[in-house]
C-alpha cells in the first residue's frame, strides 16, 4: 500500500528529528535521569513534530530496555508503537472526541495499571479542541495521576488550553523547522526513494511549506505525483503557483526605473498566462519581505538564516536590496501587504493590482521627509549659526538648551531682546500690530495679541488663542488696525484653542509653567520651525509634553 512521504518518513528516534533541539533534549535528558512528568503540552505550528516527538517519547518510556533516550526499536513494544498498535500507547483526537464522556472514559483507563508496557502514555492530538467539562473532567487525572500515567497534549493553539490545565504539565513550543534543516532532509527523502530533483525545487518546497515540515513534504509528495522521478525548479513552481526570482525581479527593475508603463505590462502578462493575482500579491509581499531583511541583516554580503532561500538565490537578493534603501523597501513591502489586503475582497482585482503596482512607483519617488530636513537644516547653517564643520549628515540638530534664545515667534512674543535670526512672515505683521496697538494704547488687545498664535492666510489673518483672551481680539476696529498693520484689507478670524497650553501668557498667574515651558522648547526645535518654513500654512494647534 502506498503511504504518503509524511508518514513514511515519520522519525522514530530523537535523533533523526530536525529542528526542535530544545525540546530534544530537554526530554532526553528528563529520561535519562528519570523525571518524567505526568503531563506535557507540545504547542506550536502544525506539522513540526508535534505528535512525531509524542510518539518518539511513548517508544523512550516503553522500550524494554528502557526507559531510555535510544529506543531499541526492535522489541515488540517499540514495533508495536511504531505501527500504531500499542495496547498502552493510547492516542485520542481531540478533534472528533471532545466530549465529557471521552474523558469520562479516559479517567476510567487511566485508573488501570499498563496492560504490559511501564507506562500508559495518552497523546491527546488538537487537545485544544477539548470543551470545558471534558478539561475538567481530565484536570481531575492531572491533580492526582497514579505513577503510570503520562499526558501528551499536542496543540497549535496553546492559548486555548485553561491554565488550570497548563499550570500542572511542562509546556514545550514548537517552532517552525529552517529552511535549510528541510531542504536536507528532503534531500535525504529524494535519496531513499530514487528521485531526482534540483536544488531549486527543494528550495520552492522548503519555501513552500513555510516552516512546516509536513507541509513541505506533502508538497514534494504532489511534485512526485505530478512530475514523477526527476523534480526541477520549474516544474516545482509550476505546479504549486509560485513565482521565480526572476519574474518578481521585473517589479524591482521596473521600480528601479521608475516605470509605470512596465507595471501594467506585468500585469497584462500575468493576466495572459492565467495567473492568480492574488497568489502574485502573496508572493510579492515575500519578496519585498526578503529584500528589506537582505538590506537589514547582510551588510556583511553573507547570507542569513532569517530569508527562507539557498545562497544564490540570496546573493541575488543581496544585489537588488543594494539598489535602494531601507525606507523605500520597507514602504515597498508595506504597500504589497496592503494591496494582497484589499485583492482579497475586490471585485476587479485587476483594477487593483494595476493601481498598487503604480503606487509602488509613486511611493518610490517620495522624498523622505529626514531627508528634506537635512537639506533645509543644510541651507539654514549660517543663519542658526551653527559651527562651520556642522554637516547636514551629523544627526538632527540638538534641541535649543544649548543655543541663545532663539526666537519663538509663534505663540507669543519674544520677551525682548529681538530675534537674531530674522522673524518669520507672522512676526512681521505682529510687530506692526503690536507697535499699532502700542500707540493706541489698546491694552487689551495687546495683551490679547501677546497670547493668540497669529496665522496668516491667503484672504486674512487667523488669531488662535483662549476664550478668555479672544476678548481682546472682538474690539470693533481690530480689524481696521490688522488691515493697517498688514497694508491690505483682511479679514480677522478668531480660532479658540483649548485650555491654556499654547497661550498662557508668563505673567498670567492662570497658565500652567510646565505646559509653557513645553511649547516654547517645542516651538524653538529646529524641526518644528523646520516644518513651519516647509509647510507655511500650517500651524501649531498644541503642544503635549508626553512626558506628563
Ligand atoms: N521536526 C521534524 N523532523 C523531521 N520530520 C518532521 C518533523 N516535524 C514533522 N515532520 C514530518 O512531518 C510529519 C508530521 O509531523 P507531526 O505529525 O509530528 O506534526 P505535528 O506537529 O503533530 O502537526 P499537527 O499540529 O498538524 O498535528 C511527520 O510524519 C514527519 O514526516
Ligand atoms: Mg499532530
Ligand atoms: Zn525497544
Amino acid at each position: 500500500m502506498y503511504q504518503v512521504i509524511a508518514r513514511k518518513y515519520r522519525p522514530q528516534s530523537f535523533d533523526e528529528l530536525i529542528g526542535q533541539e530544545h525540546v530534544r533534549t530537554t526530554l532526553s535528558n528528563a529520561i535519562a535521569r528519570n523525571r518524567i512528568a505526568h503531563g506535557y503540552i507540545f504547542a506550536g505550528q502544525r506539522g513540526t513534530g508535534k505528535t512525531t516527538i509524542a510518539r518518539i517519547m511513548a517508544l523512550c518510556l516503553n522500550c524494554v530496555e528502557g526507559p531510555t533516550a535510544t529506543p531499541c526499536g526492535k522489541c515488540s513494544s517499540c514495533l508495536e508503537v511504531a505501527q500504531g498498535n500499542a495496547p498502552d500507547v493510547i492516542e485520542i483526537d481531540a478533534a472528533s472526541n471532545r466530549g465529557i464522556n471521552e474523558m469520562r472514559e479516559l479517567r476510567e483507563n487511566v485508573r488501570y495499571r499498563p496492560s504490559r508496557d511501564r507506562y500508559k502514555v495518552f497523546i491527546v492530538d488538537e487537545a485544544h479542541q477539548i470543551t470545558n467539562e471534558a478539561f475538567n473532567a481530565l484536570l481531575k487525572t492531572l491533580e492526582e495521576p497514579p505513577e503510570w500515567a503520562v499526558f501528551i497534549l499536542c496543540t497549535t493553539e496553546s492559548h486555548k488550553i485553561p491554565t488550570t490545565i497548563a499550570s500542572r504539565c511542562q509546556q514545550f513550543s514548537f517552532r517552525s523547522v529552517e529552511f535549510a534543516d528541510v531542504v536536507s532532509r528532503m534531500e535525504f527523502i529524494c535519496r531513499e526513494e530514487g528521485i531526482a530533483a534540483e536544488p531549486e525545487a527543494l528550495a520552492v518546497l522548503a519555501q513552500a511549506g513555510e516552516g512546516s515540515v509536513r507541509d513541505s513534504l506533502s508538497a514534494l509528495d504532489q511534485a512526485i505525483a505530478c512530475c514523477g522521478a526527476s523534480l526541477t525548479g520549474e516544474a516545482v513552481r509550476d505546479l504549486l503557483g509560485m513565482y521565480s526570482l526572476e519574474s518578481l525581479s521585473r517589479i524591482a527593475h521596473a521600480l528601479e526605473a521608475e516605470s509605470t508603463a512596465e507595471m501594467l505590462e506585468i500585469v497584462a502578462e500575468l493576466e495572459r498566462s492565467g495567473k492568480n493575482f492574488q497568489h502574485f500579491c502573496r508572493e510579492l509581499a515575500r519578496y519585498f519581505r526578503n529584500l528589506t531583511v537582505a538590506k537589514i541583516a547582510c551588510a556583511d554580503g553573507k547570507p542569513t538564516r532569517l530569508i527562507a532561500a539557498g545562497d544564490i538565490e540570496q546573493s541575488h537578493l543581496r544585489e537588488i536590496a543594494a539598489k535602494f534603501t531601507e525606507e523605500d523597501l520597507t514602504r515597498w513591502l508595506q504597500l504589497a501587504i496592503d494591496i494582497y489586503g484589499q485583492l482579497q475582497y475586490s471585485l476587479q482585482p485587476r483594477l487593483h493590482l494595476e493601481l498598487g503596482l503604480l503606487r509602488l512607483v509613486h511611493a518610490g519617488r517620495l522624498k523622505p521627509i529626514e531627508d528634506a530636513l537635512r537639506e533645509l537644516q543644510a541651507s539654514e547653517k549660517p543663519r542658526v549659526g551653527a559651527p562651520a564643520q556642522f554637516t547636514a549628515r551629523s544627526a538632527p540638530a540638538p534641541y535649543p538648551a544649548a543655543r541663545p534664545v532663539a526666537a519663538p515667534s509663534y505663540g507669543r512674543l519674544p520677551a525682548a531682546p529681538a530675534p537674531v535670526a530674522p522673524a518669520p512672515v507672522g512676526g512681521t505683521l505682529r510687530d506692526k500690530l503690536a507697535a499699532l496697538l502700542e500707540q493706541k494704547t489698546a491694552r487689551m488687545a495687546l495683551d490679547a495679541l501677546r497670547n493668540s498664535e497669529l496665522v496668516e492666510t491667503p484672504g486674512g489673518v487667523e488669531f488662535v488663542t483662549t476664550k478668555q483672551h479672544a476678548m481682546g481680539l472682538r474690539g470693533a476696529d481690530f480689524e481696521k488696525v490688522v488691515a493697517q498693520a498688514a497694508g491690505r484689507p483682511v479679514k480677522v478670524t478668531i480660532t479658540l484653542t483649548e485650555g491654556s497650553g499654547a497661550s498662557g501668557s508668563p505673567g498670567a498667574s492662570a497658565s500652567c509653567p510646565q505646559a509653557d515651558a513645553a511649547s516654547e522648547r517645542a516651538l524653538a526645535s529646529p524641526e518644528v520651525q523646520h516644518f513651519q518654513k516647509l509647510f507655511p500654512d500650517s500651524k501649531v494647534r498644541g503642544v503635549r509634553d508626553l512626558k506628563e
